[in-house]
C-alpha cells in the first residue's frame, strides 16, 4: 500500500518517507532544498490496548498515555521511569494534539503499532513518517477532527525530540507528499512548469550500513559555521546555486545536468564534513556503473546514498549489492 493512501481504514494511518535530492544541511540555514516523497514510509495501526506506542522493529513499547501525560501540567513523566526518546516523542504528539483539541488524551483503549516500509535511521525521513502517521492515527481513532496544521504541529514536536532543531522538511514532505522545493519557514512549494515526464523520478537508493546521525552532523556544521562563517556561507551559496541549476535542469528535462548538480552538491557536503568513507565508496561505484549523479541524502555521516542513473538503475543497484550495500529502486515525487 502506498504511504499516505487516503482510502485507508479508520484504524490505519500512513505517511511517506522522503529523499533530499539537493540542499540538505544548507536548508537548516535558509537555503531551499529540492526533495521528493517516497512511495514508501511508515504505517500506524490502532489495536485494542491501553494507550501505548509499540514499534516491534525497534523492540520498543512506550509507557501508556496515562503514565506519560501530566495531571498537573509540568509533571510529565512517572517519577520512577526515565523516559526513552520514543516515550518523549509520543508524549510530544499527545501534548500537541491535546493542546489543539482541548481534550485530555489519557485513558486510551488502543495501542498504536508502527511499522516501516523504508529503512529506519538511514536519512529517508522514517522518524517524520512515524510522527505524521501516529498523529493521523490518533486523530482518526479518537475522532478528534483535527486539521492538517495540527497534525503538522504534532509531528514537528516529535521531530524536535528526535533531531533537536530540524528544518521541518521531513515531516512536511511526510505529510504532503509530492516533489518540490522546501524552504525553512515557508514549507513545500511545487516546481511550476515541470514537464510531465519530470514529475516523478526514478532513483537508486543504497544503504551504507552505518546509521546516520543527523543531530551530530547538524551540530558539526554549526561548529564549522561558528568557526569560519565566511567560508561556510560561501559553501551554502554554492549549494543554493546548485539547487537552482537542478530546478532549471528538471524544467528543461536535462537529467545529465541534474546529475552533475548532485555530484557537485556531494563535493560541498564532503567539505561540510558530513560524508564518510562508505558514502564516497558508494558514489564511486555508482559512477562506474553508469550513474549521472550520486550523493548522500539526509543528515549524512552514514545513512543512504542516492543515484540518478537513467537506464542504468539495475547496474548501480547490482554494484552496490555486490559490495554489500543493500539497495532498492524508487520513484520519488508521485502524489
Ligand atoms: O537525516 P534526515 O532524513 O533527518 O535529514 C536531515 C536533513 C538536514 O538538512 C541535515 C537537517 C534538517 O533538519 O533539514
Amino acid at each position: 500500500m502506498s504511504a499516505g493512501c487516503p482510502s485507508a481504514p479508520d484504524t490505519l494511518a500512513t505517511a511517506c518517507g522522503k529523499v533530499i535530492l539537493l540542499g540538505e544541511h544548507a536548508v537548516v540555514y535558509g537555503v531551499p532544498a529540492l526533495c521528493g516523497a517516497l512511495e514508501r514510509g511508515a504505517l500506524v495501526h490502532a489495536v485494542p490496548g491501553d494507550g501505548r506506542l509499540r514499534v516491534p522493529a525497534w523492540q520498543v513499547t512506550t509507557a501508556s498515555a496515562s503514565e506519560l501525560v501530566a495531571r498537573p501540567a509540568g509533571a510529565f513523566f512517572a517519577a520512577n521511569a526515565a523516559p526513552s526518546v520514543l516515550d518523549q516523542a509520543f508524549f510530544a504528539i499527545l501534548r500537541a494534539l491535546h493542546d489543539a483539541c482541548g481534550q485530555p488524551l489519557l485513558s486510551l483503549s488502543h495501542d498504536f503499532v508502527a511499522s516501516f516500509t523504508i529503512p529506519t535511521g538511514a536519512g529517508l525521513g522514517s522518524s517524520a513518517a512515524l510522527a505524521v502517521a501516529l498523529a493521523r492515527c490518533l486523530n482518526r481513532t479518537l475522532a478528534l477532527g483535527l486539521a492538517d496544521e495540527h497534525i503538522d504541529a504534532a509531528a514537528l514536536a516529535a521531530e524536535r525530540v528526535f533531531h533537536g532543531e530540524p528544518s521541518g522538511l521531513d515531516h512536511t514532505v511526510a505529510q504532503h507528499g509530492g516533489f518540490g522545493l522546501f524552504r525553512r519557514g515557508n514549507g513545500l512549494t511545487a516546481i511550476p512548469d515541470l514537464p510531465q515526464d519530470m514529475r516523478a523520478l526514478s532513483l537508486v537508493v543504497g544503504y551504507t550500513g552505518r546509521a546516520r546521525n543527523t543531530k551530530e552532523r547538524v551540530a558539526r556544521v554549526a561548529e564549522l559555521y561558528k568557526r569560519d562563517r565566511a567560508s561556510i556561507d560561501a559553501c551554502f551559496s554554492r549549494i543554493a546555486r546548485l539547487v537552482e541549476t537542478a530546478v532549471a535542469a528538471l524544467k528543461g528535462g536535462d537529467l545529465r545536468a541534474l546529475g552533475e548538480a548532485m555530484n557537485q552538491n556531494q563535493a560541498e557536503l564532503t567539505r561540510l564534513e558530513v560524508s564518510c568513507p562508505e558514502i564516497e565508496h558508494m558514489c564511486m561505484l555508482a559512477h562506474t556503473a553508469g550513474a549521472w549523479g550520486a550523493k548522500l541524502t539526509g543528515g549524512g555521516g552514514g545513512g543512504c546514498v542516492i543515484a540518478l542513473a537513467p537506464a542504468h538503475e539495475n547496474h548501480v543497484a547490482a554494484a552496490w549489492q555486490r559490495a554489500g550495500y543493500p539497495s532498492f529502486i524508487v520513484q520519488i515525487g508521485r502524489q
